[in-house]
């Protein structure tokens, strides 16, 4: 059962603060983790911690992804009142809705400073102490657009890429002293992701996308991400037929190329 995987496991996670994290905590927490959760806003931290099966069993640690200062910063807190860690879930992120032509390079900056510098940054703090202790999984959130570039995310599927890129060779580097890591590929999700999503001034897009609307529940995603995680996955695709995208790509890359240019909806 997934759950005995999780019993008792102190676990990092950030983003927790809503959306595909907050349903994990969720889950989390019925499966008697222990928790420590992290984003910018301390007080829907708060209202997550309320929500859990077992609050007592959650700790709050606000951290600001895109200073790298504070990271660091929290890293060292996290890791030296709460440590050792037994599990990192690097759930955080931003998205974009917004053509190339239009986005400043500084928002790119801004995508990969939160989704992947600040993520690699906080696996490195956490790995000298599962390397010690012979144990550890890193559970990194990517997406499709982790393994293929669409209209308007070209920031976002550049960090989402990246993170492949580096995990695969942490897990190559680490799986022989007893370290596992975990790669999470959604579809389209039901979060405020599109809300958030930066347009090329860096502004928020403050609307809902349809796919994103019409996506699977967090909840769902939560149940079956940790399902594949416990059974030490290095991959996992989750969400509905946008998840097609990825085979197509590897298996008919001819064919990604004709869709994907004529692809409209955000
Ligand atoms: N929803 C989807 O369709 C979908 C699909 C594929 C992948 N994903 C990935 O799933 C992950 C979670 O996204 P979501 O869908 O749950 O979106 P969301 O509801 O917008 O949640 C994003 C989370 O990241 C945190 N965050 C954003 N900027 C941060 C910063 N500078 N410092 C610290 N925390 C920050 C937010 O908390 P604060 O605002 O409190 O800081 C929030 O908890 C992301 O990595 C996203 O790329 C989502």
């Amino acid at each position: 059962m997934a759950s005995s995987y999780y019993q008792n496991k102190k676990i990092w996670l950030t983003g927790a603060s809503s959306g595909i994290g907050e349903a994990l905590c969720k889950t989390l927490s019925e499966y008697g983790a222990f928790l420590i959760i992290s984003s910018r806003n301390g007080e829907s931290l708060e209202a997550t911690r309320k929500s859990l099966a077992h609050p007592e069993k959650c700790k709050i640690y606000p951290i600001d992804l895109s200073n790298p200062e504070n990271v660091e910063k929290v890293s060292s807190l996290v890791l030296k009142a709460e440590g050792p860690i037994d599990m990192l879930i690097n759930n955080a992120g931003i998205s974009q809705r917004d053509y190339v032509i239009n986005t400043a390079t500084e928002v790119d900056r801004q995508l990969m400073e939160v989704n992947y510098f600040a993520n690699i940054a906080i696996a490195k703090k956490l790995l000298p102490s599962m390397l010690e202790r012979g144990s550890g999984h890193f559970v990194i959130m990517s997406s499709v657009t982790g393994h293929l570039g669409t209209p308007m995310r070209s920031g976002y599927a550049a960090s989402k890429h990246a993170l492949h890129g580096f995990y695969d060779s942490l897990r190559a580097e680490t799986e022989p002293n007893g370290i596992k890591t975990t790669i999470i590929c959604p579809g389209y999700i039901q979060t405020n992701i599109s809300i958030n999503a930066l347009t090329g001034d860096g502004s928020p897009q403050n609307k809902m996308d349809e796919n994103t609307n019409k996506g699977m529940t967090p909840n769902n995603l939560a149940i079956k991400a940790l399902n594949g995680v416990a059974k030490g996955k290095k991959e996992i695709y989750i969400g509905g037929k946008e998840i097609l995208g990825i085979y197509i790509k590897r298996y008919m890359p001819w064919l990604y190329y004709r869709i994907i240019r004529n692809y409209k909806k955000p």
